[in-house]
């Protein structure tokens, strides 16, 4: 059984979808949820859960081990990122090497970027009068969604689509598949050897 974490920023449907679809598997479970927003609804799904969660400042994120801290206390194996919306400091993708993936509500290498979040990357789809969108699942390296692809599903734009039945779409697209490649992806990870920040 592999212990997930998942890093959320806002509102969290994606994090519960996939606390709920982990909740009866024995492949893993989502064990901690982190949030950079003190207030952040998806730390309020996910203790209605009785999942952990912790909350973490800017500083404490980019300067100290905090996180790392947390990652290993938990036994992390994988991280999840769920609408999150910072960089990932080179020190956690060092110690989680291809365990760390993001999923982003369009198709990459097209709307990626610093400040391309939820619905400013569905605006500017519609924008482009763009005939497709999608989901893009991809590994997190150190720049804005600029890792390796795992995974792209496509959904066709009607000429009639608002930014909010877009993003209803891509929502929906994102509860499907997000915890089968999630899970794809943990079952075929070798045990690693977690290390406290001290040791890293
Ligand atoms: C999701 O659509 C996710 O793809 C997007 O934020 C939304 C979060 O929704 N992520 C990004 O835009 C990353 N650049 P949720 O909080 O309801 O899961």
């Amino acid at each position: 059984m592999r212990n997930i974490a998942i890093l959320a920023s806002g509102n969290g449907t994606n994090a519960e979808n996939i606390i709920k679809y982990f909740s009866n598997r024995n492949t893993a479970k989502v064990s901690l949820v982190l949030s950079n927003k003190r207030h952040a609804q998806v730390l309020k799904r996910a203790e209605a859960h009785d999942i952990r969660t912790v909350f973490f400042e800017y500083k404490e994120f980019y300067n100290t081990g905090k996180v790392l801290r947390y990652l290993s206390l938990y036994k992390i194996d994988f991280i999840v990122l769920a609408g999150f919306l910072w960089l990932v400091p080179e020190s956690i993708i060092e110690q989680y090497p291809g365990r760390i993936i993001n999923i982003h509500p369009a198709l990459l290498p097209s709307y990626g970027g610093k400040g391309m979040y939820g619905e400013a990357v569905h605006k500017a789809v519609i924008e482009s009068h763009d005939k497709e969108s999608g989901i893009t699942i991809h590994y997190v390296n150190k720049l804005y969604d600029k890792g390796d692809i795992i995974f792209q599903s496509r959904v066709k734009i009607d000429p009639s689509d608002t930014l909010v039945l877009l993003a209803e779409k891509v929502h929906a697209l994102e509860y499907i598949h997000y915890p089968e490649v999630i899970e794809d992806l943990v079952v075929k990870l070798p045990d690693m050897l977690i290390k406290s920040p001290e040791e890293a």
